[in-house]
């Protein structure tokens, strides 16, 4: 037996899990539980990406603490990744003391070994803001193309990609305003110290795939450059030892969180130190990182050098997948093909994207695509009509007409049990090496073999003259159908799990997919799966496009009044005005009475907007009027027009207000 760690990209608590994220997490999860099954000793974590800038800055817009926002996603994404059956043993934090002890050692180690060096830089810093924007919240006009409104780094109507200093018109994406240049001193990793180590490692056999490998070293042959893992405040993350105000990239801890997910898994248990996994050279321990094509730089280069910098171990293998398209074309929220794992698993069983994108996936980084109408002909035809037909007609049909006994396989199976035997041995090496495409057509070819001997041997006419025969004959399928049951049970976990109740068998291991299951009782066939209807995936992509408008309170807003014209509207003469003075009115306890500049004149309004405004906030501001109404003889004057007010639910009142450069008297219609 082994020991294994695995690991997914950890996601960062920033927003909801989507199908295409599920590529990877189903895709690891279908390695971790084959290695489960066949008896490794496999522990598989991940964890929130919780720091970073845009974590922080939308954790503001919402007036929240960044911690709180990682909170409540690192809640959703463990309630979407249990639906999906991601079978992690932890899934923590990026931030975790835990995390911020292995990053302040691996960075003072490499300090240490001179591996980090410090210089200034120029960026962008907004005032407004106070602070400094990394590219991604600078927005402005491409240099090449001339696209408006596009990032600092890349352009999305022409691709280029170019500094932020060269955009024309360069300004602040969170307030608008224009940021100016200013120099501060960055921490840099000095990658190219590492060159020859990482043309070594990236060689050794079997760690990374072919053409990443390609890639990888065209990367180092170019040489490698410094990377800048610190950031000025405002930011969340781990604070730098020995530094004023800067923190740490937000890509400098994250791997780190692998270790510290590793750490938070083991603290407490007997016999296993994080240690064994990640610092002890002796160790035999592999460990497996499954990352998406984006991230490769980060997994193949920055990350093993960082660790060989702080002598912890480094990684045996880094599997690379590619991207997720939905019909050939790339996910998108107009289209109503950004599907989230939660609008997803409430409109069609997780089993079958689990077994779909089993079907696509290989050991390369091709991109897998998702067609919405091969996906439900697939399920259905697949799944349902071929794999489980197979057991629901066996086990049916013992059941009602056999007694629900088992005989034995028929010896006329022999060669038929050699050739399932061989699909179990090709799916064997097809899980390991990560090709569940190929290991999904061996699942099928036994289907297939098993369903055509039924289908020659008809049980349900031989039953009539040779019961002992069809109830042979329905063994070798049921044999068959228990063998596809521990096939699958990497893929589709508790589909196999209720084969296993209907079987009245236990949780059985790969070494359990033999022709051994004869002269027992199995139990009440109960129905698997429905079949997945023609438009399923038209409703879940209605679903999503409909998630994007947002929803309106209904709650308590009052009924509509009356539809008017045009023309009645334009009797009421609604102006600009502005506030001269306001003061408390003896005997009112509702009141203000206010002078308002409406252009023409000035008028005596008496407001009752008391309870929600003292007279000296109201001074100076720019209001809605309306100067029309007939005056009001009031008990302590008359009142010679109206401003205009919201009243909020809760009763709070909420003046209607204008820019304040606009000119008292101006018409508002
Ligand atoms: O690209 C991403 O979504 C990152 N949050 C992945 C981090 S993986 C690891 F290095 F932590
Ligand atoms: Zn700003």
């Amino acid at each position: 037996m082994s020991r294994i760690l695995v690991t997914s990209a950890l996601p960062y608590a920033n927003g909801d899990i989507h199908i295409g994220h599920l590529v990877e997490y189903i895709q690891t999860d279908i390695f971790v539980r084959f290695l489960r099954l066949i008896g490794e000793d496999v522990l598989y974590v991940c964890a929130s990406d919780a720091h970073g800038a845009p974590i922080e800055i939308n954790a503001a817009k919402k007036g929240m603490t960044p911690q709180k926002l990682v909170e409540e996603f690192h809640q959703r994404h463990q309630t979407d990744f249990s639906r999906f059956e991601i079978s992690f043993n932890e899934f923590y934090s990026t931030d975790s003391p835990e995390n911020q002890r292995h990053s302040e050692i691996i960075y003072l180690k490499a300090k240490e070994n001179n591996h980090i060096v410090s210089r200034e830089i120029e960026q962008f810093y907004c005032e407004r803001c106070g602070r400094f924007l990394p590219d991604r919240y600078i927005k402005g006009t491409c240099p090449k193309c001339a696209a408006p409104d596009q990032y600092g780094d890349v352009c999305e109507s022409c691709g280029a990609t170019y500094r932020p200093t060269e955009l024309s018109d360069a300004h602040c994406a969170i307030c608008g305003a224009k940021p100016q240049l200013r120099t501060s001193l960055h921490l840099f990793f000095k990658l190219m110290d590492f060159s020859d180590f990482l043309l070594e490692w990236t060689s050794f056999p079997n760690r990374l795939q072919d053409e990443v490998r390609g890639f990888v070293r065209t990367w180092i042959d170019q040489g490698l450059r410094d990377w800048d893992i610190s950031r000025d405040g405002p930011y969340f993350g781990f604070k730098i030892p020995g530094e004023e105000n800067k923190f740490f990239y937000v890509w400098l801890d994250a791997p780190i969180g692998y270790i510290a997910a590793t750490e938070h898994y083991v603290s407490g248990k007997n016999g296993v130190k994080v240690e064994d996994y990640w610092i002890d050279p002796k160790s035999e321990i592999e460990i497996h990182h499954f990352i998406g094509k984006d991230i490769t730089y980060f997994h193949t280069l920055f990350w093993p050098a960082m660790l060989k910098a702080a002598d912890y171990r480094t990684p045996t293998a880094v599997h690379v997948h590619g991207f997720l398209t939905v019909d050939s074309r790339k996910m998108s929220k107009s289209r109503g093909t950004f599907i989230t794992a939660r609008q997803f698993a409430d409109q069609v069983n997780p089993w079958f994207l689990r077994y779909f994108y089993a079907t696509k996936l290989g050991s390369t980084i091709d991109d897998i695509d998702l067609n919405l109408e091969e996906f439900v002909n697939r399920t259905n035809a697949e799944l349902v009509n071929n794999i489980t037909n197979l057991i629901s007609r066996s086990a049916g049909f013992l059941n009602k007409r056999l007694d629900s006994r088992l005989g034995v396989v028929p010896k006329t199976c022999e060669e038929l049990k050699k050739q399932v035997t061989t699909h179990v041995e090709q799916c064997y090496h097809d899980y390991r090496l990560l090709k569940y495409s190929n290991a999904i057509k061996n699942i099928l070819a036994i289907s297939d073999i098993a369903n055509n001997y039924v289908q020659q041997n008809e049980p349900w006419s031989t039953v009539k003259t040779d019961p002992e025969k069809a109830r042979d004959d329905l063994t070798f399928a049921i044999n068959c159908s228990k063998i596809l049951s521990i096939l699958l049970k990497p893929v589709l976990p508790s589909y196999s799990a209720k084969v296993e109740q209907i079987l009245g068998l236990g949780d059985l291991k790969w070494a359990d997919a033999k022709f051994d299951f004869e002269l027992r009782k199995i139990n009440v066939f109960e129905k698997l799966v429905d079949r997945l209807e023609p438009n399923t995936m038209q409703h879940v992509i209605e679903k999503a496009k409909d998630d994007l408008v947002p929803k309106i309170v209904k709650t308590i807003a009052p009924e509509f009044k009356e539809e008017i014209s045009i023309e009645d509207f334009a009797k009421i003469d609604l102006r600009v005005g502005k506030v001269l003075s306001a003061s408390h009115i003896d005997g009112s306890d509702k009141l203000l009475k206010l002078r308002v500049d409406v252009g023409r004149e000035i008028r005596t309004v008496f407001a009752g907007i008391k309870s929600s405004y003292s007279p000296e906030d109201l001074v100076g501001r720019t209001v809605s009027v309306v100067c029309n109404l007939a005056p009001r003889k009031m008990r302590f004057g008359v009142s010679e027009a109206m401003v205009m007010a919201a009243s909020d639910p809760d009763g709070k009142i909420i003046l209607c207000e204008l820019d304040s450069d606009a000119v008292p008297g101006s018409i508002i219609k």
